[in-house]
């Protein structure tokens, strides 16, 4: 094996980072992140069930089909508080959405509340926007949007939100291998750098969520530095404050347990739709994997579907 110098660049460094972590799975993994993404249409319920704003609304988001899962996995319920910190463009935070009145119907938004925050004022100009262009006047006066580094969130609020998603910044390798001037910029110091980052979004999340409410973490990464190295970090840091839930057996989690991908559910559950898809349709070969705290959904095993990490936890 070649020995870093002075000289390496860094994909020759990231290269060797990722074999050394992954080991042989690394070449059929990097072969996957270089594949374009999929993408699927997620069904807007509003645009599709009230024929008064049909015409104004956008009637499909397309997302990666994997995303879908940290956002059902935060199984929000009619009436509560709910926190996106890093939410910007606003897949995930749609995607909730649509889940809740997927599940309740469309009332299931009366009393519900949405906070999404992020720290790019570019990222919360584009959120601001798909909002506009997926949700009615009354659904948007149920969503609220701050310009705020979320990591500092839990300095000014404590215990007040049911649900709390992190969607965290995180090295993407399927960008940074798609981007070669991105690539460039990698370095393990910046992988670092940014699982402290996620760690301290966690204690913040941590703090603003009620005893009992759920947190979910989630990753577009493959490094298991920023997934489950950096949910063990948050256990030392936070010792007895939360637990992981590690069983996903219940039906809300139904795609995920029965080893099928949210396109295989059943032709009664519009979450994903399959009508008019821009893509082919995904026959996926494998599911999610259980990791030591979470879950990974690899794109070499889904047919290019994810790299998507999450972990589920309730706070004590
Ligand atoms: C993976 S992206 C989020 C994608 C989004 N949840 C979605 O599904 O469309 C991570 C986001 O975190 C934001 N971010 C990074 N550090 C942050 C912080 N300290 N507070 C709030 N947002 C942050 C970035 O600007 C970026 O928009």
């Amino acid at each position: 094996m070649k020995t870093p110098s002075a000289s390496t660049s860094p994909s020759e460094l990231f290269e060797a980072h990722y074999r050394e972590l992954l080991g042989p799975r690394w070449e059929t993994l990097r072969d996957a992140l270089l594949e374009p993404e999929i993408k699927f249409p997620m069904s807007n319920p509003w645009a599709r069930e009230l024929p008064a704003v049909s015409d104004a609304l956008l009637d499909h988001y397309l997302l990666d089909p994997a995303s879908l899962w940290p956002a059902k996995a935060l199984e929000v319920q009619p009436g509560e508080q709910v926190a996106d910190l890093c939410a910007a463009p606003g897949g995930k935070s749609l995607a909730l959405l649509f889940d809740l009145v997927e599940r309740f119907g469309l009332s299931a938004i009366t009393d519900f509340r949405l906070l999404c925050s992020d720290q790019s004022l570019a990222r919360i100009k584009r959120l601001k926007s798909v909002l506009r262009t997926y949700l009615p006047p009354e659904v948007l006066d149920r969503v609220e949007v701050f310009h705020r580094d979320a990591s500092r969130w839990g300095l000014y609020e404590s215990d007040v939100y049911d649900r709390v998603l992190v969607d965290a910044p995180c090295s993407g390798e399927r960008h940074l291998l798609q981007q070669p001037k991105e690539l460039k910029k990698w370095s393990k110091a910046r992988s670092r750098h940014l699982t402290q980052r996620q760690v301290a979004l966690l204690c913040s999340a941590l703090q603003i969520l009620k005893p009992g409410g759920r947190l979910v973490y989630s990753t577009c990464t493959v490094s298991p530095l920023e997934n489950d190295s950096v949910i063990e970090q948050f256990q030392k840091k936070r010792r007895g404050r939360f637990k992981v839930l590690q069983s996903l057996s219940a039906p809300p989690l139904g795609p995920l347990s029965s080893g099928a991908f949210p396109s295989e559910a059943s032709a009664s559950d519009s979450f994903i739709t399959q009508t008019s898809p821009p893509h082919p349709p995904v026959k996926p070969t494998r599911s999610a994997e259980q990791t030591r705290w979470g879950w990974q959904i690899w794109p070499d095993h889904c047919q290019g579907a994810g790299p998507i990490y999450f972990c589920v936890m309730e706070k004590e």
